[in-house]
């Protein structure tokens, strides 16, 4: 296949680069070129997207499939106008943001409801609008695509440091600050299977709206898998919601957190999405240890992004833990 990728400079897309141009495909990517460099044997066009006719770099190539990553429904709609009419098959990344509901477990993406999308003329997402913005990029694909609804990305290139952050401070032991009950759920995807199945897709002409995640862990499981398979020895001490937030310890992701912890019973709901019509389709998804341990061992390659608690922060939340 021909394959454009919009994007494909880091993370994910570059993730779909790599696994595509492994298995054959004729890759491209476009981007600015400002986030990092398109995956070795994929051919990279610069394009800025927030350009009225910036794609007109592309006018005159043909595609049999594009795979777009953007998150702003402007560069979603212009893409979707020049290039989409004469390509076979359409993707686009979207996310679990685009819930309504984070309190419900076991929802699936068919029956979920959905936040209202961002107004017609807002052309890019923030921090806030992120899940409206995306619920407006789906809209403007219309039906005839393949809408992938990722949950938690994971694994070697993450960009936020987030799941990152377990595997590197697993592997340093001893006594570990750890968020909420071992009950709590977890659920996140290997960048790598993502890659897989939305190639899978784009081979085999999958259209439809999924959600793109693995199975659901306990936190404890998700805590113990990641420990054996960093070769760790520590010990959990789990702390509550109260003592967390009176601490100004920060939910899910950034500095200062515990990441991929979010408060119950809020986000209830939030890791426990059935995927079950993702595996009918096609989606398969490697054990946790392997995603765990291949993370660690990037970030001892690179210099890799790991955002959460700093060892001093952990120390003196543990100190204030075990004086309350
Ligand atoms: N990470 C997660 O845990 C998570 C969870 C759920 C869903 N998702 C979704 O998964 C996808 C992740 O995609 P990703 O990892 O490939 O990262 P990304 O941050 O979405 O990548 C953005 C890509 O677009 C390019 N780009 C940005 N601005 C541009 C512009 N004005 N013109 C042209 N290209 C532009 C960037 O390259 P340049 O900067 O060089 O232009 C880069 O290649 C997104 O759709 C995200 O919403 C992620």
């Amino acid at each position: 296949m021909r394959l454009l990728i919009l994007g494909g400079t880091q993370f994910l897309g570059r993730a779909i680069a790599t696994h595509a141009c492994a298995t054959g495909h004729d890759v491209t990517c476009a981007a600015r070129g400002v986030t990092g460099a398109a995956a070795d044997g994929a051919r990279f066009i610069r394009v800025d997207r927030d350009d009225a006719d910036g794609l007109a770099p592309l006018a005159r190539e043909a595609f049999d499939a594009v795979v777009d990553v953007s998150r702003h429904p402007g560069q979603v709609r212009r893409a979707v106008k020049t290039l989409k009419p004469r390509v076979a098959h359409w993707t686009l990344v979207s996310t679990v943001s685009v819930y309504a509901d984070n309190r419900t477990p076991g929802q699936r993406a068919d029956t979920a409801p959905l936040r209202a999308p961002t107004a017609p003329e807002i052309e890019r997402s923030t921090e806030e609008t992120y899940g409206a913005a995306k619920v407006a990029c789906e809209q403007a694909i219309g039906a005839n695509a393949f809408i992938c609804r990722a949950g938690l990305i994971a694994g070697p290139e993450d960009p936020t440091g987030r799941f990152t952050y377990w595997p590197v401070r697993l592997a340093r032991g001893g006594e570990v600050l750890v968020p909420g009950t071992p009950d709590d759920a977890v659920q996140l995807i290997d960048v790598r299977d993502l890659a897989r199945w939305i190639m899978l897709a784009a081979e085999t002409r999958l259209t439809g709206t999924f959600d793109g995640i693995g199975p659901s862990f306990t936190r404890g499981q998700f805590l113990a898998q990641c420990a054996a398979a960093v070769g760790s020895s520590c010990t959990f001490t789990w702390a509550d919601r109260a003592f967390l937030e009176s601490h100004d310890i920060k939910r899910w992701s950034g500095p200062r957190s515990l990441p991929l912890w979010l408060p119950l019973p809020d986000f209830a709901g939030f890791s426990t999405r059935d995927t079950s019509p993702a595996r009918a389709a096609g989606l398969t998804v490697r054990p946790l240890a392997e995603t765990a341990r291949d993370t660690l061992v990037w970030t001892r390659a690179t210099v890799a992004a790991v955002t959460g608690l700093t060892a001093d922060e952990e120390r003196a939340a543990l100190e204030a833990w075990h004086a309350r």
